[in-house]
């Protein structure tokens, strides 16, 4: 190895604060060190050392070295994702992975793609009853009601009833809490100490895995299992045991469900903010003569440059993390076997270094390539390397399939009162968001094929 050089490091005296604010306010300090210290930065915490990466050259160098493995703190998930995927890594996560990514092909995708529609077309509904009463409508609300109608019907062949969903979300942003509480204690106590935290999160996760595993159970008796539990219990089915299709399958729903349907709300919210936006996209759909159920399997140039220029400026997942199984160099720098490595989509994806008006909105910079950088990890919201997200092409279909069934027939604002506090917790939220709608009447979008003269 080189002459090792160490990182640039906050102190007590550095504009940033003392690393230990890092614990209290992540992506606040994250911001401060990349402002003062540059691309890669060395944080000397009381148990170790963590290396926060934030040039786009770091993240392709550290997304392509093999000595950094899944992180140490996904560990810490265990009462959600305990031995999933999620944690493995290693022979066992390459199976894994696998079993994965076939459960959720194109040919399942199209499999189930009337059901996306019809719930799109519910939770829109719902949501234009609820603006019809108050004046404006929680869309973060119905995108959540939507995606996990979806996704339960992806993964277990099974609609999720209101109660049940309703659990799920609450159960699980109070286990995002909880996960948040461990993550910033310096030395978290293990799962089987009955700290309050630790009892409050074993209990949320039971509440999540009571009606999962209720609806596994009702999917085999219906005999006419479908999605992913139906692929792996005719192809898997011999070499892993139910406890593990239970396993993954939870650990896939909920790495799924809260990223799919925030990275939603964000479009929503950027699309109600541009009312030109949404006449081009309309333009777009109708432009392709997209009927009602057609699945959607190409490209839609305009509302995918919208997508992606959402969840740019607000990655769900802003931070990734990686653990140095090995001694290895990132750059001119040593980082040492045990230390862990931060990324930030959010942070690369804002920075003005690549991104020209980096704050703002312009959803035309992935229509024309107009960025000021190509580089390919100047955006990276689902992850980097071998561990990137298996679930992009399901997310950005019912991205799609949400937003083509809602601007066909509505225009959406935004309600003047919002309180635009965006959640910075683990998930990267937009919040309670009120819309208003404008039902369109264009007979140019509407879809006639069902429609009977009147004779
Ligand atoms: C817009 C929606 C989504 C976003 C923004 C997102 C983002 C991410 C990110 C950032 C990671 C971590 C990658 C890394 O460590 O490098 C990840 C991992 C993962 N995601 Fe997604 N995800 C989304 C939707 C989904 C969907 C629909 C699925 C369903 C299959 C899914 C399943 C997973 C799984 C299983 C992992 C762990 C992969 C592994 O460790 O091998 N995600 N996702």
């Amino acid at each position: 190895m080189n002459k090792e050089q160490i990182p640039p490091r906050p102190d007590k005296n550095s504009l940033a604060g003392p690393p230990s604010n890092f614990l209290k306010d992540p992506l606040n300090y994250m911001l401060k060190c990349r402002q003062e210290f540059g691309d890669l930065v060395q944080l000397d915490m009381g148990f170790g050392s963590l290396y926060l990466v934030f040039g786009a050259d770091e993240v392709a160098q550290a997304s392509k070295d093999k000595a950094l493995g899944r992180s140490a703190t996904a560990k810490l998930f265990e009462p959600l994702f305990g031995d999933s995927l999620i944690e493995n890594d290693g022979a066992q996560w390459k199976q894994q992975r696998t079993y994965l990514s076939k459960s959720i092909s194109t040919d399942r995708r199209k499999e189930m793609h009337a059901n996306y529609v019809q719930f799109a077309n519910n939770a829109i509904a719902t949501a234009k009853g609820s603006f019809e009463e108050a004046g404006y409508a929680d869309i973060q609300l119905a995108v959540y009601r939507y995606v996990s109608d979806s996704l339960a019907t992806a993964f277990f062949g099974q609609q999720m009833s209101y109660q049940d969903t309703s659990i799920i979300v609450d159960s699980w942003c109070r286990s995002l809490d909880c996960m948040s509480e461990r993550l910033s204690s310096i030395l978290p106590l293990p799962m089987y100490v009955p700290t309050p935290n630790n009892i409050k999160l074993k209990n949320q996760a039971k509440k999540i895995d009571i009606i999962l595993y209720d609806l596994i159970e009702s999917s085999l008796a219906g005999n006419n299992t479908k999605g992913c539990l139906k692929h792996i219990l005719n192809h898997v089915s011999d070499k892993i045991s139910k406890k593990q299709i239970f396993k993954e399958l939870r650990a896939a729903y909920l790495a799924a469900f809260d990223n799919t349907a925030t990275s939603i709300t964000w479009l929503m919210y950027n699309l109600a903010k541009d009312p030109t936006l949404q006449n081009k996209i309309r333009d777009e759909i109708t432009k392709l003569e997209i009927k009602d159920n057609e699945f959607l399997s190409g490209p839609m140039p305009l509302l995918e440059s919208a997508f992606n220029e959402s969840i740019r400026l607000s990655p769900p997942l802003w931070i990734v993390d990686r653990t140095a199984t090995e001694d290895t160099m990132l750059g001119k720098y040593k980082i040492p076997k045990g230390a862990t490595l931060i990324i930030s989509p959010f942070i690369t994806q804002r920075d003005p270094q690549y991104w020209r008006d980096p704050l703002k909105f312009i959803p035309d910079r992935f229509v024309d390539r107009n960025v000021i950088s190509e580089h390919r990890y100047t955006f990276f919201p689902f992850g980097i390397g071998k561990f990137k997200c298996p679930g992009v092409s399901l997310s950005v279909m019912l991205a799609k399939v949400f937003a083509v069934n809602l601007l066909k027939y509505n225009d959406i604002g935004i309600y003047p009162w919002n309180d635009n506090k965006f959640d910075r917790g683990l998930v990267y939220r937009t919040g309670e968001l009120n819309l208003t709608f404008n039902e369109i009447v264009n007979d140019n979008l509407h879809d006639k094929s069902d429609v009977c003269e009147e004779v």
